[in-house]
């Protein structure tokens, strides 16, 4: 059994097979978020998509505090080890996959730019697909819409897609990506945290139901799911 609760944003806890993982943690300034970086202990590992603050903001104090491992592309997975004393990081790259203690963990492409808060390069921005308990999720993270999208995750039992547009796909395309992608369950993610990406996320909902056989899942902050 796999839980994921949508911590606002880009921000999910993921428990599956014992296990607490973070993605992207994004708490401290964060005005939609209801849960702080204090509140999280006994994470295993802390998943990075990419070096945008708002999506490395709090994990290197959670991981340093839970001495938990950081899985983030090689350019940030060095930058937390160098720059926040993180100790344990597995640096990975885009294609690639790893087996973890809780499922494997795929890093696939995203279509987003990378750099990290202080300027350093981010590498490549990624999302994942993590399989456990033979279930397969897909994290787009922070991304537009590409056909490739249909490889790596065609056929997910659930995808989580952003949809608040501007520095993401929006509505639009989020619907267009799960005619391709065909997950059986969809979470939007990344929209209304501020105002630039507000949307009204029941019309998503709306016509996801309409216009494809996917189910739209809209939780609310700290709201959970069990896949
Ligand atoms: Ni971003
Ligand atoms: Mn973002």
């Amino acid at each position: 059994m796999t839980k994921l609760t949508w911590l606002s944003h880009g921000s999910w806890l993921i428990e599956v097979g014992g296990h607490r993982v973070l993605l992207d943690p994004f708490l401290t300034e964060n005005p939609a978020a209801t849960a702080k970086a204090e509140d999280f202990d006994e994470i295993s590992h802390v998943l990075i998509s990419h070096g945008h603050f708002d999506h490395v903001a709090d994990a290197a104090a959670i991981a340093n505090r839970c001495d938990a491992t950081i899985v983030a592309i090689f350019e940030i997975a060095q930058w937390f080890n160098g720059h926040h004393g993180v100790k344990s990081t597995i640096g990975m790259n885009v294609g690639g996959k790893i087996e973890l203690p809780f499922g494997q963990v795929k890093m696939v492409p995203a279509l987003h730019s990378s750099n990290l808060p202080d300027g350093s390069y981010g590498g490549n921005p990624a999302g994942f697909v993590l399989e456990a308990d033979d279930q397969r999720v897909y994290f787009a993270c922070d991304t537009a819409y590409f056909s490739d999208m249909k490889y790596y995750a065609g056929g997910v039992d659930v995808a989580v897609l952003p949809i608040g547009d501007l520095y993401t796909m929006g509505i639009d395309d989020a619907v267009a990506a799960v005619k391709l992608i065909e997950p059986k369950r969809v979470l939007p993610a990344h929209y209304n945290t501020w105002p630039p990406i507000s949307v009204d996320v029941e019309e998503w909902a709306r016509r996801i139901r309409n216009e494809t056989n996917t189910k739209p899942i809209v939780l609310d902050v700290g709201g959970s799911l069990e896949v």
